[in-house]
């Protein structure tokens, strides 16, 4: 029996994976938002976490870890609320007991999951080739021009945009069902609540901003 057996145990597991994306993300739109007021900063910034080991060979392994983490154990409680339908006690009785964004966490979490491909396949992978497989020659302002030529495509800015949508949708309902797993129910849970529903539209409405951003003064 693993220590993730219990369904008590999954869902605390699932909340504090999201916990540390959340705090990612924080990070990420950070960093992104230099870009927009100035290019010699975002450079400086995205050296920096490009080239430091701690970063590099730390917290990225952890960052990707917990990505994973976060997907493979969503799909697996999919599987079992599913498989959990027979049940009585445990039955979704689709808008009697459950709401529309509880029953779609899997399809915003599908849409974002298609994101990160994506978003791999624009940053992350040229990033790599880059430093690791062909070692370029390093010139520390090269970032914010790759950044910028990034957004000058309509049809990728455009499916940025959807998916920071769904992310604002993922978002609103995992902070709530993280809360409730948590058992959150004292003094702050109301202050909490509103600071979930806060962040859910404020970063992914900031992601937006800057790929608009960059798209339009292009
Ligand atoms: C306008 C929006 C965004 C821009 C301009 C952007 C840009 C970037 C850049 C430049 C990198 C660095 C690649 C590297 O050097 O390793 C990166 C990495 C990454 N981004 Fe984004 N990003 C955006 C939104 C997002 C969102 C919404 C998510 C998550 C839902 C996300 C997830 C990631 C992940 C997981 C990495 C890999 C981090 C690593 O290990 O290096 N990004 N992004």
């Amino acid at each position: 029996m693993g220590i993730l057996s219990s369904s008590i145990a999954r869902k605390v597991a699932m909340a504090l994976s999201a916990l540390f994306l959340v705090f990612f993300l924080l990070m990420h739109v950070s960093v992104n938002l230099v870009s927009v007021f100035s290019e010699e900063a975002f450079n400086t910034a995205s050296h920096f976490m490009g080239t430091n080991p701690l970063i590099q060979f730390v917290m990225q392994p952890i960052l990707i870890f917990g990505v994973v983490f976060h997907f493979v154990l969503g799909f697996i409680l999919e599987l079992k609320n599913k498989k959990a339908v027979g049940v009585s006690y445990a039955k979704n009785n689709g808008a009697a007991n459950s709401t529309w964004m509880s029953r779609n966490m899997i399809y915003s979490g599908l849409a974002i999951l298609a994101f990160i491909v994506l978003h791999f396949i624009d940053f992350w992978f040229p990033e790599i080739n880059h430093k690791y497989i062909e070692v370029l020659p390093e010139d520390p302002t090269r970032y914010y021009h790759e950044l910028r030529e990034k957004f000058v495509n309509p049809i990728r800015v455009g499916a940025y945009v959807i998916a920071f949508v769904f992310l604002i949708l993922h978002l609103l309902h995992g902070f709530q069902s993280a809360f409730q797993s948590m058992g959150m129910n004292n003094k702050y849970s109301k202050g909490l609540k509103t600071f979930g529903k806060a962040y859910a539209i404020i970063i992914p409405l900031l992601f937006i901003f800057i790929a608009l951003f960059h798209h339009f003064t292009h």
